[in-house]
């Protein structure tokens, strides 16, 4: 008999501190980064989870939509980091994110900088860090996973070339597997802080980008070269054809095929 999603099957035995041990679901949602972000106002514990069976205005980075139907995972974590691990939070939700698929569809995904999960080159998962800050102290974040598991890619001409999805066998709720690995690896990585020096050197051996020919698009800025390098607060440096190495701080990446 097929498990069904619920914060039941997700806590039952999990062998986790903190992080899922508290899951609030909501069969439907417009997004779970806005009930973490009222949760956390009202002081729920760390590690509590917000998760959807389905989001009706998931969000992504740069205030894009995130598709988010029924069968696929969509979650946020509230956290309480110090200022000094902030850097470190994106890093921390995508190892878990390509981690989790790994261990539950036997499959190797990747890091694309500067928070896409992939396989095959394909987008199957983005993270989506939220901070309030008071001053210069965090009064909390969330960190926001989502990864396809069931989505109908065909059904979405916007993302047909570009994503993919993991494919639930009838009568295995794939899902169940991903988010309770999930948490575990979330925990294990986030226990480190403040010291990220694991978490950086881990990150940056799983991305995909370094190396490779990229084009890098912010907000007023297009810069093409090489994937160089990338530093502990997160940014992307990228050697120029005329080997100057600038600095990529927020925007999105597209990688060229030699
Ligand atoms: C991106 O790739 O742009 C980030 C996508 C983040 C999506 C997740 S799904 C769970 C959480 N709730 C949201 O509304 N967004 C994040």
């Amino acid at each position: 008999m097929t498990q069904a999603l619920s914060a039941y099957s997700l806590t039952r035995g999990l062998k986790t501190a903190f992080i899922g041990q508290k899951v609030v679901y909501f069969p439907r949602l417009p997004s779970t980064m806005d009930a973490a972000r009222q949760l956390a106002r009202q002081g729920t514990g760390e590690g509590t989870i917000v998760l959807a069976g389905e989001q009706t205005a998931g969000k992504g980075r740069l205030k894009r939509a995130w598709l988010s139907p029924p069968g696929n995972v969509a979650l946020s974590i509230v956290l309480y980091p110090d200022i000094a691990g902030l850097p470190y939070l994106v890093m921390i939700a995508s190892l878990a994110a390509v981690h989790a698929i790994d261990k539950a569809a036997g499959l190797k995904a990747q890091i694309k900088w500067p928070n896409d999960i992939l396989i095959d080159g394909k987008k199957i998962g983005g993270i989506l860090i939220e901070n309030e800050m008071k001053s210069n102290r965090v009064v909390f974040s969330i960190a926001g996973i989502g990864i396809n598991v069931d989505l109908n890619i065909a059904a979405y001409p916007e993302i047909a070339v570009s994503a993919v999805s993991l494919k639930s066998r009838p009568g295995k709720d794939l899902r169940i597997t991903i988010v309770r690995s999930l948490f575990t690896e979330f925990e294990r990585l986030y226990i480190k802080l403040p010291d990220g020096e694991d978490v950086f050197r881990a990150w940056r051996d799983r991305l995909v980008t370094l190396g490779k020919q990229v084009k890098a698009t912010s907000a007023n800025e297009v810069v093409e070269g090489t994937a160089d390098s990338v530093d502990e607060t997160g940014a992307l440096y990228i050697c120029r054809a005329d080997g100057q190495l600038t600095k990529v701080i927020m925007g999105d990446v597209t990688l060229r095929e030699e």
